[in-house]
């Protein structure tokens, strides 16, 4: 089976070819005019949803636990390390029922709201837009703040524009903003215009939907979008490329700057299965999910290739991940779960995707960061652990603003009973100091692969890695051993004439890094 990262991923070919020898041979081919994978494909999303704003991100200024202006310092600490490049916020869903105004201003006056998707809990508006903003700066990460459409106005998402950006003192919202405490404006860039509007964001047809983009979009900015405002369109829901179709056909592109895509790995949504007391047969589901992640990139932007050649607009899958049953005796409505050595699998075989698709993929979330879905940080009061994908975003941080370098090979498949895949995903970049990485997933729950890379003309000579491992596919890190899965040092790695060989042993992630 030959997997071309850059191009189409040939199905067929795949179900036609059951070669099973675990030697791999890898041919990188770096080129001049090849996209660079921008850091944003790292990004993340926090919703006021179950413990991702309260107790994960947010403890407020009295909290025992140790904050700056009431967010958590390890948090801070745990995804600088990561280097998060940006953080969605105030949802998902929450999103169109959240009335921005609501949640500025003295604490003391601000409402309490229904939090009517996610448990009917009490929101008390005490986490708004001063908290996130300075959090985010804090965090050294770009915001990205998805506005209300489904049940607010353009006004309201025009105000917030200005309320965030505008210069000191230009109209009422920046003085508004000054009264609150903020002299100088933040610097937001990215805006999302409604999210999921074909579900929890307005159940519109996409006829409607980009009708009424067209409106908000209009009073984003001026004539020519001289703030440089992002605006991004709610977009499709895995393989619905109806909803793309009619976007990208019916949205003038200077009003548009991305299209967005999510995609849960979910076995079903009825059954979703336990997070980490899983079968066999569930892991390879959760991984036949993960790369459907290739298809549906590859057919989404088929259809933008129709109407914008010159990919002027950006896909950015902003919420994906493994969504699982909560665990047991947690509230069903906060969608907490655990994290194992799967959705370290899952989030490697994502990323990987996406550095190959550098070209179209400018920006991803990972739905949740901390305590809802495949979290990458999970808390309980003041105890703190970092998930098996929170090792996988660390050791791919080397991608981050790297210019890809297209590999092709031809993948052994991971076979379970009638049912395969490609049990290697992998891709390389090359950063601005001349090193150059690559990252390689083996989903196989039983076989190693013995790869061999040919970099022959790419002038490296040394190598050292990291791998990510663990004895069972179930592994997972606890309050009590948070560091049962964690990276180590990889020495496996041999280059001599112009190749690279090394093992990657089952369900781990391997990333090396070759220089000069
Ligand atoms: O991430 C959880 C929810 O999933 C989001 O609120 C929504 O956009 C999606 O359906």
């Amino acid at each position: 089976m030959r997997v071309f990262f850059v191009g189409c991923f040939l199905v067929s070919s795949l179900f036609a070819n059951s070669n099973f020898a675990q030697n791999i041979m890898i041919k990188a081919e770096a080129k001049d005019d090849a996209p660079t994978i921008s850091r944003h494909i790292y990004g993340h999303f926090a919703e006021h949803l179950g413990r991702c704003i309260y107790g994960g991100f947010y403890v407020g200024e009295n909290s025992k636990i140790p904050n700056t202006a009431g967010v958590r310092n390890d948090v801070v600490e745990a995804l600088k390390e990561i280097k998060i490049p940006n953080l969605r916020w105030p949802g998902g869903c929450f999103a169109d029922t959240y009335h921005w105004k609501d949640g500025i201003g003295p604490k003391k006056n601000r409402p309490s709201i229904l939090n009517i998707w996610w448990g009917n809990v009490s929101e008390d508006n005490s986490f708004g837009t001063h908290e996130f903003l300075n959090m985010c700066e804090l965090l050294e990460t770009e915001p990205y703040l998805s506005a209300n459409v489904g049940s607010g106005t353009a006004q309201e998402m025009a105000d917030w524009i200005k309320y965030t950006t505008h210069p000191t003192g230009s109209s009422p919202m920046p003085i508004l903003r000054e009264k609150n405490g903020r002299k100088e404006p933040w610097k937001v860039k990215y805006w999302g215009v409604g999210n999921e509007a074909w579900g929890c964001g307005g159940n519109m047809r996409p006829e409607y939907y980009s009708d009424l983009y067209r409106r908000f979009a209009t009073y984003t900015t001026d004539w020519n979008n001289s703030d440089g405002i992002y605006r991004i369109a709610s977009g499709a829901s895995s393989g619905d490329y109806n909803w793309t179709e009619v976007l990208m056909k019916n949205i003038p592109k200077n009003l548009i700057e991305a299209i967005a895509l999510h995609h849960y790995s979910v076995i079903d949504w009825g059954a979703k299965g336990p997070a980490k007391d899983f079968s066999e047969e569930q892991y390879f589901e959760i991984m036949e999910e993960a790369w459907k992640m290739e298809e549906l990139i590859n057919k989404h932007v088929a259809i933008m290739d129709k109407y914008d050649p010159k990919k002027r607009v950006d896909l950015l899958v902003d919420e994906w991940g493994g969504w699982y049953e909560v665990e047991p005796g947690t509230n069903g409505a906060f969608l907490y779960q655990q994290n194992t050595m799967r959705d370290a699998m899952l989030a490697g075989v994502t990323l990987n995707i996406f550095n190959n698709h550098a070209d179209r993929v400018k920006m991803a979330n990972i739905a949740q960061a901390i305590n809802v879905l495949q979290a990458v940080i999970l808390t309980d009061e003041e105890k703190i652990l970092l998930t098996p994908t929170y090792h996988v975003f660390k050791m791919y941080n080397v991608h981050h603003d790297a210019q890809l370098i297209p590999l092709f090979f031809d993948s052994p498949l991971y076979q379970y009973k009638n049912r395969v895949l490609p049990a290697v995903s992998a891709s390389a970049s090359k950063d601005k100091d001349g090193k150059v990485h690559f990252s390689v997933v083996n989903i196989d729950s039983k076989k190693a692969q013995t790869i061999e890379i040919d970099v022959n003309g790419l002038g490296l000579n040394k190598v050292t890695g990291e791998v990510l491992s663990s004895g069972k596919i179930q592994d997972h890190n606890t309050f009590d051993n948070p560091n049962k899965v964690f990276t180590k040092k990889y020495h496996e790695a041999n280059m001599s004439d112009g190749k690279l060989s090394f093992t990657v042993p089952p369900f781990s992630v391997v990333v090396l890094e070759a220089k000069e």
